[in-house]
Order: structure tokens, then C-alpha cells, then sequence
């Protein structure tokens, strides 16, 4: 909790300037109460309906009526919610998206209403109607995936005569975040591809080629699948996945398992991080087969948007924003940058049950 009141803190810092912006922020001068629409991607993945649960009661422990919705990983689903509350009212619209490219019309209408957008985690793409942008550093997320295999692999003492073998999976292509991590980790194994004592035997590198559509664990346990029976007939022996994501984490473990790793001598498990920290990736990371996570705390995140909504409500301009970082390829959209964690077995006391992410029940302790 105290790390999710250091951020609150530092937000209500930040949101202190005044000064008008929107107008349709000021327009609401009852107060700043009003209607809020929040649109997450997907019901069917446990951190969005933290994000949502968070966002929802932030927002109502102001005052705020919220209208959440969860778009079923379905674009046409997402478009029509948003028209829906754009044609509702809503004062400012919190958005995390499917296809960060696939909103630019909704995006438009909502500016001409004059309703601010904040780009919930993913970063809307292509279009200049993005008023702010509420996430964490994925850059360093995807930093912390590459140190993850850095430190679990010990590949500061690897040798080339006896590489270290990998396989690399990234995240969905039409999701932004994708890049920093694939770009934040590769960025941390370029010296050990270089020096020869990483290698990926399927020679499958590209994000273009890694990549995960929708995040789908499905897909990514399929193409595990295809890799072992491709390129790990004989002694190959894979080490370590670079994973961007806990359910591809785990799918990718049962894949390996299905062929033997985990229960054949010589055959360990092999070494995988992940993202999000979701119980079932938690309880794995106890039992000593997923070896770690990047927790992103979502009460963070829902606060930090909860803050910058009322900022906006109350007609106020937030400042200390990152004005750098994130260009959508239409603009520089400012940014509200968070930090991650990474998680192992040895931190998940301090970092994840302490501060209430996960209880010790809801992880079977
Ligand atoms: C990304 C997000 C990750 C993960 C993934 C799948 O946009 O940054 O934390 O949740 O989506 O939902």
C-alpha cells in the first residue's frame, strides 16, 4: 500500500498547477462530479478487471457515476461502446485499448464533443485526439523481462563454446506496448547474442515473427509446440523463453512439459520470466517452475488515472508530465509514467503479499 500512496502522492503533486483546459472538463463545475465512461479490453484476462475494479471505485469514491464496459477482446464491440458514450455524455473517456490503431473515428468524435481521452496502458496510435497517456515505463518493463534471463540464466559467466539456448516471444503486434518491451529486452541481450553465449536455434528473432496476437496463450503455446518439434530434436536443450506475459509464460511451460522438460534428467524446466503477476503465474513461481514476473500494480495505475481524471473534472492542467517519451505517430501524447517490479520467490512476501496484491489465500498459502 505504501508504494500505491507514493504514486497518489506524487500525482496530487503533479495535478496541483491550475489553469482551464478542456472545455469539457470545465463545463463540469458542479463540484467536477460527472459522468466517467472506462472501456477495458477484455474481461477474460484477470489484470484488466483489477484495472477496471480500480479505475470504477476510485472514480465513485469522488463522487463520479462510472460506466465501465469490457470489449471481449472484439474491436467492432470497442468502436460501438465508445460511440455509445460519447452519445451518453460521458465527460471524459479512459480508454485501454485492443487495437491501438483501430479508434481513430471514435477518437475524433469524442474531441469534437469536446471529451478529453486518456490512453489506459496502451497507447492509442495515429491519431492527434489523445489528450494523455497513464501507464508504466515499458521501455523498463521490457528491461526488466531481459534481466530477468540476464540474472536466471546466469549468462554473465556463459561461454560460447556452450551457449545458452533460447527462444523468444513477444507480445501482440497491434498492441504499442509490444515494442518496448521486445525493444527494452533485447536492448539487455544484444551484448550476449553478440558475445555468441545466447542463441536462439530457431533463428526466430524479429518481433514481427515472435510476436502473440491478442495476447492469445493459445497461439503462443502452438508456436512453443512447433519450435521443440522443429529445432530441439536430439541434445538441443531449451533453456530459457523470453516471455512478455504470464499466460504465455505458463502455456509455453506446458508445452515444454509435454515433451519431456521438467521430468527427464537433463531436461530441466526451462528458465521463464513473464508480466503481470497474475496468481496462477505467482503459484507457479513458488513451486519453482515459472522463475519470475514483472508485477505492475494496477492499484497504481487505476489511481494515478483516477487522479488525473479528477484534475481534468476540476477544469485544473496537470503538470510534470513526461512530454518525451511516447509519439503515437501523430503526436507526442504526455505521459504518466509508472514503475515495475520484478518478482521471484524470494520477493513475493515483501512485494506481493505484503502490500495486498494477492492475498496469501488467494495464492493457496
Ligand atoms: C499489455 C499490457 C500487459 C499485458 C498485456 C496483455 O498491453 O501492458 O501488461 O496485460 O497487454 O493483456
Amino acid at each position: 500500500m505504501k508504494r500505491v500512496k507514493r504514486i497518489l502522492m506524487t500525482v496530487l503533486v503533479l495535478c496541483a498547477a491550475a489553469g482551464a483546459v478542456f472545455a469539457g472538463g470545465s463545463s463540469q463545475s458542479t463540484a467536477g462530479k460527472g459522468l466517467i465512461g472506462v472501456v477495458m479490453p477484455t474481461r477474460s484476462e484477470e489484470r484488466w478487471i483489477k484495472d477496471g475494479n480500480a479505475v470504477k471505485e476510485g472514480l465513485e469514491k469522488l463522487g463520479y457515476t462510472v460506466d465501465l464496459q469490457y470489449s471481449d477482446d472484439d474491436i467492432a464491440t470497442q468502436t460501438r461502446q465508445i460511440d455509445d458514450m460519447i452519445t451518453k455524455g460521458v465527460k471524459i473517456l479512459v480508454i485501454a485499448s485492443i487495437d491501438g490503431s483501430a479508434l481513430s473515428n471514435q477518437l475524433a468524435n469524442a474531441a469534437a464533443a469536446k471529451i478529453p481521452v486518456i490512453s489506459y496502458d496502451r497507447l492509442l496510435m495515429q491519431s492527434p485526439n489523445v489528450d494523455y497517456y497513464v501507464s508504466f515505463d515499458n521501455y523498463k518493463v521490457g528491461g526488466q523481462m531481459g534481466d530477468i534471463l540476464i540474472t536466471g540464466l546466469k549468462l554473465d559467466q556463459a561461454v560460447a563454446a556452450k551457449p545458452v539456448i533460447v527462444e523468444l516471444f513477444a507480445g501482440s503486434p497491434d498492441d504499442n506496448n509490444s515494442v518496448g518491451f521486445y525493444q527494452g529486452a533485447m536492448d539487455k541481450l544484444k551484448p550476449y547474442f553478440d558475445r555468441g553465449v545466447l542463441k536462439v536455434p530457431s533463428g526466430q528473432i524479429d518481433r514481427a515473427v515472435i510476436g502473440t496476437l491478442r495476447w492469445d496463450a493459445a497461439e503462443a503455446q502452438k508456436r512453443m509446440e512447433n519450435l521443440l518439434s522443429a529445432y530441439y530434436s536430439g541434445d538441443v536443450v531449451l533453456n530459457g523463453i523470453l516471455s512478455p506475459y504470464d499466460p504465455i509464460s505458463l502455456s509455453c511451460l506446458e508445452a515444454c512439459k509435454a515433451v519431456g522438460y521438467g521430468s527427464t534428467p537433463g531436461k530441466p524446466l526451462p528458465l521463464v520470466g513473464g508480466q503481470d503477476c497474475i496468481v496462477a503465474s505467482v503459484k507457479s513461481i513458488l513451486a519453482g517452475e515459472q522463475y519470475a514476473t514483472v508485477l505492475k500494480d494496477t492499484r497504481s495505475l487505476g489511481a494515478a488515472t483516477v487522479t488525473l481524471v479528477d484534475t481534468l473534472m476540476q477544469g485544473k492542467t496537470p503538470t510534470g508530465l513526461d512530454t518525451k517519451s511516447y509519439h503515437n505517430g501523430a503526436k507526442i501524447v504526455p505521459s504518466l509514467l509508472l514503475d515495475s517490479v520484478i518478482v521471484t520467490k524470494d520477493n513475493v512476501q515483501k512485494d506481493v503479499i505484503d502490500t495486498g496484491y494477492h492475498t496469501a489465500a488467494e495464492l493457496g498459502l
